[in-house]
């Protein structure tokens, strides 16, 4: 049986388009991900990323979560007053600069200066459901 052009034609598009999806998906947000999971290095001292609180809170499910709320954790009353739910621009606004962004909150952390450095953590923390 002779294959036909069109069908040929059609599956050659599909199989491009694949390619060209995978290529941009694929290793570079991995990479992303991969990064920010070697930088939380610096945070995993204070926060797990399962249902235990050390020294932080556990940051499971943190983006998108009400600041302040992880239960059986001992917020800052600054922390808990500060009322809104951590998305990527908030994160990286705290991150930056923790004082700046919630001002009396008692993480004793100077904040990561790196704007890529806090892109790849930001990924990484939202992998963490
Ligand atoms: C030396 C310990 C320490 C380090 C290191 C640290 N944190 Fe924290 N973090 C805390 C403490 C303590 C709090 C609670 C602050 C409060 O209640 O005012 C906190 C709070 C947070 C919160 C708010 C959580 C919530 O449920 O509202 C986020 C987000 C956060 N930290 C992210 C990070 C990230 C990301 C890093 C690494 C880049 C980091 N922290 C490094 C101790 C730390």
């Amino acid at each position: 049986m002779k294959t036909s052009p069109t069908i040929f034609r059609r599956l050659t598009i599909l199989a491009g388009a694949a390619h060209a999806a995978a290529a941009i998906a694929g290793p570079a947000a991995a990479q992303d991900v991969a990064a920010g999971n070697t930088a939380f290095a610096q945070c995993a001292a204070c926060h797990s990323v399962d249902d235990t609180n050390g020294v932080g809170p556990s940051l499971k499910g943190v983006v998108g979560r009400q600041a302040g709320t992880f239960p059986g954790f001992r917020f800052s009353r600054a922390m808990k007053g500060f009322n809104k739910p951590w998305d990527e621009k908030i994160l990286d606004a705290y991150l930056t600069n923790p004082q700046a962004a919630v001002p009396g909150n008692i993480m004793p952390f100077s904040g990561v200066t790196d704007a890529k450095e806090r892109a790849d953590i930001i990924a990484y923390l939202k992998t963490l459901k």
